[in-house]
């Protein structure tokens, strides 16, 4: 059975990006998935230290949850990040998590894991109307892919979203977000 993983970088349960990330594993249930979903910010991430060492040795030399995070996202057929934007970026938390990935190339820039056969969406929620607004916490999203090895990322962007659940009333966001889930596993 092929595993569909999302990684929710708000802490706001039953938020926007929450239930986009949702629909999105409901998508993909529909078509005989089994899903996971985590929320970066119950996991005990450190930020990078900048040390390097990771490109000497094949472990970073952080000992955090940041292991568990990468462990699943390696057993599964597909993943699916999601952050609001929060000042302009990805909220601290998923940051924390993208730059942790550094340790993934060698200081030879080959890397420790290839994911290039994971199958990978990007989700990002924001309260301004302007589509330009989040075009920045997707792309750090998508950094999480390219360091995977996996160019190709689908996206969901809801934008002018603010109160919780406020996605539910956006015409035709919710389907996106359930198609975008179809796709990630036929
Ligand atoms: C601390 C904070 C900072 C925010 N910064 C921005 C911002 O820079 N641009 C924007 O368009 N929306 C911003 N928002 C609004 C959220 O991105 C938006 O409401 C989003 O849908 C919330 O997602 P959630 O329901 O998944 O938590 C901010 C919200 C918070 C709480």
């Amino acid at each position: 059975m092929k595993k569909v993983l999302a990684l929710c970088g708000s802490a706001r349960r039953g938020g926007n990006t929450d239930l986009l990330l949702q629909e999105i594993l409901l998508g993909a249930e529909n078509y005989g998935a089994s899903t996971e979903k985590l929320y970066i910010t119950d996991f005990n991430i450190k930020p990078c230290l900048g040390c390097t060492i990771c490109k000497q040795q094949e472990d970073c030399a952080q000992d955090d949850d940041y292991r568990l995070l990468l462990d699943s996202i390696q057993n599964s057929h597909a993943v699916i990040i999601g952050s609001p934007v929060y000042m302009g970026q990805v909220t601290g938390q998923t940051k924390l998590f993208i730059d942790r990935l550094y340790q993934l190339r060698r200081g030879d820039r080959t890397l420790k894991f290839d994911g290039s056969q994971i199958r990978g969406a990007a989700v990002v929620t924001c309260g301004a109307p302007s589509q330009e607004h989040p075009q920045a916490a997707l792309a750090s999203l998508k950094l999480l892919f390219r360091f995977l090895n996996q160019p190709k990322v689908a996206e969901v962007v809801g934008t002018s979203l603010g109160p919780r659940g406020s996605v539910r009333e956006r015409d035709g966001l919710l389907e996106e977000a359930r198609e975008v889930g179809r796709k990630l596993v036929q």
